[in-house]
């Protein structure tokens, strides 16, 4: 039976119930969830004894108002689908209990945190790595879960995870996506049927992308280009960027190797989408 835990003071009580022995696997979400969320619970249920995920919508790492009030809040059906994949514990916490103090210090994210969605969004990495720091403290989890599709996230977390909290292991997993080949995410739903057919044009150009440089393109500039013509052929599509870096982290790479990652970031229909594909033979 999966448990619902709103306050932190009850939610504490019955982690200090699980043996040390016993792994908890930890994943943090703003709700919305989605299949994206489920292959996340999914390994976290092969890996751990037991299974956190939080439901906390961050204000902090919104960049206006507007966006933080839009944000889909789908608590029942969150927890419904938690219950399905049998979670143990979801834990929603209020803000009194992650934020109880009247000014919140942020915390400073790492250089992982500059340029891309760093630049685009300011303030956005601090409120991530804040909350983020607030939920581990809470929830001590052995295993946290990340999606790589937000892969400037993942390499934000890992650094402040290593300095903070080192023994978290944090676990970055593959991006789910649509038949449309579409990364799955929660502003999806605000895409119009003709916003989302130019939407899906990002992974396709992406996986170009890479099968140029399988078929012997390892010039970043030119898969950089290619990309960026493509996407601006759809005059739906405001591209925020398009970059190769070196996987793991935001340093762009001049000649790409395997493994390096493409990341790209478009609008469509005033939303933002973000994406990112890595260079594997496989
Ligand atoms: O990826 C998200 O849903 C959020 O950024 C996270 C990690 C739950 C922090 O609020």
């Amino acid at each position: 039976m999966t448990t619902l835990f709103t306050s932190f003071s009850d939610f504490h009580l019955w982690r200090t119930s699980i043996p040390e022995n016993q792994t908890v696997g930890f994943v943090p979400t703003m709700g919305a969830l989605h299949a994206g969320h489920i292959s996340l619970i999914e390994r976290a249920k092969a890996e751990c004894d037991v299974v956190v995920v939080s439901i906390y919508v961050n204000a902090l790492q919104f960049n206006s108002t507007d966006d933080y009030a839009r944000y889909p809040r789908t608590e029942e059906s969150d927890f419904r689908l938690c219950a399905d994949v049998l979670v143990d514990t979801v834990f929603a916490p209020q803000q009194k209990d992650v934020f109880p103090e009247e000014v919140v210090e942020l915390l400073t994210p790492s250089q992982s945190s500059l340029g891309y969605e760093g630049a685009d969004r300011p303030g956005h990495f601090a409120g991530v790595a804040t909350v983020v720091d607030r939920l581990f403290r809470m929830v001590q989890p052995s295993i946290a879960y990340f999606g790589l599709k937000d892969y400037q996230q993942v390499a934000v977390i890992n650094d402040m995870t290593s300095l903070l909290h080192p023994n978290i292991v944090i676990t970055p997993c593959e991006t789910v996506r649509a038949d449309d080949g579409l990364a799955l995410s929660s502003r999806n739903r605000f895409l119009t049927p003709s916003g989302r057919k130019s939407a899906s044009l990002l992974s396709a150009t992406l996986k170009k992308a890479v099968s140029l440089w399988r078929d012997g393109d390892a010039r970043s500039i030119q898969l950089i280009e290619s990309v960026t013509a493509d996407l601006s052929q759809d005059s739906s599509i405001d591209v925020q960027y398009v970059s190769i870096v070196r996987n793991g982290t935001v340093e762009p790479v001049q000649t790409v190797s395997e493994n390096d990652v493409i990341l790209a970031a478009i609008v469509v229909d005033g939303v933002r989408l973000i994406d990112n594909m890595s260079f594997t033979n496989a």
